[in-house]
């Protein structure tokens, strides 16, 4: 695995969601109070874009039916067996980056 760049911490306030391609595979990047998370771009519901849904405090919510992830540990509020995979993430002179495949 390596580190990949996901943009910049400036770019991103606190209480927003960012969705990034590394290659063709989506991530969703979260911003919770200062601290960022990575997690799987893809909804395990019906693949909906995770990384263009809205942040309520830890919960990522999908924009297709709301499935709310902890973008902390990709656990579903629904569905204890439902988790979506989360990466490592380090702050590198303002900028992004996460550990990817
Ligand atoms: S596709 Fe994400 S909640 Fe349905």
């Amino acid at each position: 695995m390596a580190f990949i760049s996901a943009g910049y911490v400036a770019d991103l306030a606190a209480g927003e969601v960012r969705e990034i391609f590394v290659g063709e595979r989506p991530y969703a990047i979260c911003n919770f109070e200062g601290s960022f998370y990575a997690m799987d771009g893809e909804c395990p519901h019906q693949g909906g874009p995770l990384g263009q849904g809205r942040l309520d405090g830890v919960h990522l919510a999908c924009p297709y039916h709301l499935w709310a992830f902890d973008c902390r540990s990709g656990r579903c509020d629904r569905d204890r067996e439902c988790r979506v995979a989360t990466y490592p993430v380090r702050i590198e002179r303002g900028e992004i980056l996460i550990e990817v495949p």
